[in-house]
């Protein structure tokens, strides 16, 4: 299985890019990084870790109620240089950017007798007897840079070099640079904290110790220390993802990724996926409390409420999501960390059950364009549970602001993107059937049903979800004009990039369209216009590649 896999540690280019060809156009890339890191720290990195940034064809903003999605690693990718230092001090690091926007900076990571902060209740009991704790103060009221390195920093902390033990960190130099546009929707966070990871894990000679799968948990668990309660797809996309394949990522009982082979790129009529940055920049850090955080908090109040009309019992202190309720709900036996009972199937079937339910929890007598949210007084009543309570498990641990909550359409998202997923899924594995077969051509409407679901799950994001903004709304609807199946908003949304699916022969028109009519795209050309709309190439997932 993809996630049991070791992490990838290659000593030639060749191998760490898949193919000649892709080694030549990147090569430069990467020598320059090795001669800059020479010029900086007077000697040549010990290895460059890779983490490539992803873009999601159908499923966002489920993977933190556990619902599968279905990324691709992107060739964008960011590096991080690095080697021992010679520095006196343990575990003290310099890390420098290419970009002289970001200036370099040094910290050296501290023990501290108060408990570092943690977002899950799990750790919680950790807290408590953990008496001293890494601190790499992480400024999560400021978008910096180095929080991204430090947040890879922590999970190496605290998973090998536990206070209680003797063994401390090697001091590092590390060199960044970086292809993935940063608040694009495209995760250069996740692939920031991807690649930091791997640098502290590789200069500490810990890479063996981890399956890719273990990086993913770790990585996810750092990038939460910058201030989002991200789900896991960015991680597992940027670390599992194979070339030509996007990934279904699931979450629950355990972390499962199945590479789905993508037909659209290989059969005829051939389709590509192209990616268009609105140019709008949404970093998830910035308005979290306004937008993504508070999102998971509406998802999970709404998975509380909706269990209360479903009779599903929760304890007044467990914070269940979505998938979990979905699944108790239908009866089967399904325990973190042990295989379910609920296949895609069957899932789908539940889903479609649950949407029927989902009507319930739209506000009485409130008609379309009414307000549908709940004031947080409201949400509490429908919650059952006294204010101390819901206070304590659904709001001490994450900062929100709004002054209606939208159990109903966020929780009618959820349910329908996951099923779009599963559909879209199902239409993938058909299509790579019908590959097989001897003319091994694809039917034009497998495109056109991949297409519908890609513009429904926008209208979703647009309306229901309302993680879209007036320029990607109006990108999807330009997409649409220059012919593509479908189109839509892709990662956290308010802002970032759309993906489209696109026929191949019609890619060069397609963009001309774009760029005549989409605003921000005016007098834009050769290398500027690659940088913002570009056909994926489905690349593969984050690697190690050791310098003799
Ligand atoms: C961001 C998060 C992911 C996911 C997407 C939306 O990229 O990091 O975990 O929730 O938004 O699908």
């Amino acid at each position: 299985m993809a996630a049991e896999l070791p992490i990838p540690v290659y000593t030639s280019l060749t191998d760490v890019l898949g193919d000649l060809q892709t080694a030549s156009v990147q090569a430069s890339r990467w020598n320059d990084v090795v001669e800059e890191f020479e010029k900086r720290f007077g000697k040549k990195p010990a290895y460059i870790a890779r983490a490539p940034g992803r873009v999601n064809l159908i499923g966002d903003h489920i993977d933190y109620v556990l619902f599968g999605c279905l990324p691709a690693a992107v060739e964008q990718d960011i590096l991080f240089a690095c080697g021992p230092s010679s520095q006196a001090s343990a575990g003290s690091v310099a890390a420098h950017n290419l970009n002289p926007k970001f200036a370099p900076q040094n910290f050296t990571p501290m023990l501290k007798s108060a408990p570092i902060p943690s977002a899950t209740e799990q750790k919680e009991a950790e807290k408590a007897v953990n008496a001293e704790s890494w601190d790499l103060d992480i400024n999560t009221k400021e978008l910096r840079w180095e929080s991204y390195v430090k947040a890879g920093y922590y999970g190496v902390l605290n998973h090998f070099f536990p206070p209680s033990s003797n063994e401390r960190p090697v001091p590092i130099d590390i060199l960044v640079t970086g292809s993935v546009p940063a608040g694009s929707g495209l995760s250069s966070s996740a692939a920031m904290v991807v690649a930091s990871t791997l640098s502290f894990l590789a200069v500490n000679n810990k890479l063996g110790e981890l399956t890719k799968g273990q990086l993913v948990e770790m990585a996810m668990e750092n990038e939460q220390r910058v201030g989002v309660n991200s789900g896991g797809m960015d991680q597992a996309a940027s670390v599992i993802s194979m070339p030509s394949s996007a990934l279904y990522i699931t979450f629950f009982p355990f972390l499962h990724a199945e590479p789905i082979l993508l037909p659209v790129l290989r059969t005829n009529p051939r389709a590509v996926f192209v990616c268009a940055n609105s140019l709008v920049v949404s970093d998830k850090a910035v308005g979290a409390k306004t937008r993504y955080n508070l999102r998971v908090v509406e998802t999970l109040a709404g998975a509380r409420i909706l269990a209360r009309h479903l009779n599903v019992p929760l304890q007044p202190t467990e914070r269940p999501p979505l998938r979990i309720v979905l699944g108790r709900w239908l009866g089967y036996t399904e325990t973190k960390g042990q295989p379910s009972e609920l296949d895609t199937d069957k899932l789908k079937d539940g889903l479609k059950k649950v949407l029927a339910e989902v009507e319930k929890l739209r506000p009485a007598g409130r008609a379309d364009g009414e307000e549908l949210g709940l004031t947080m007084e409201e949400m509490i009543k429908e919650s059952g549970l006294d204010k101390k309570t819901f206070y304590e498990v659904y709001l001490s641990w994450v900062e929100v602001e709004a002054t209606h909550f939208q159990i109903y359409k966020r929780v009618k998202h959820v349910f329908e993107e996951s099923l779009r997923v599963i559909e879209f899924r199902a239409a993938c594995l058909r299509a790579a059937d019908a590959a097989q077969t001897p003319d091994g051509a694809l039917p034009e409407s497998v495109l056109r049903e991949l297409g519908d679901l890609m513009d429904t799950s926008h209208e979703s994001s647009s309306k229901t979800l309302e993680n879209s903004c007036p320029e990607v709304d109006e990108l999807v609807r330009i997409a649409k004009e220059a012919g593509a199946y479908g189109s839509r908003v892709t990662g956290a949304g308010w802002g970032g990039c759309t993906v489209s699916l696109v026929a191949e022969d019609k890619v060069d028109a397609f963009i001309e369209h774009l760029v005549a009519h989409y605003p921000a795209y005016k007098g834009l050309e050769g290398e500027a216009l690659k940088q913002v709309i570009f056909a994926t190439k489905p690349s593969s997932g984050a690697c190690v590649l050791k310098l003799e």
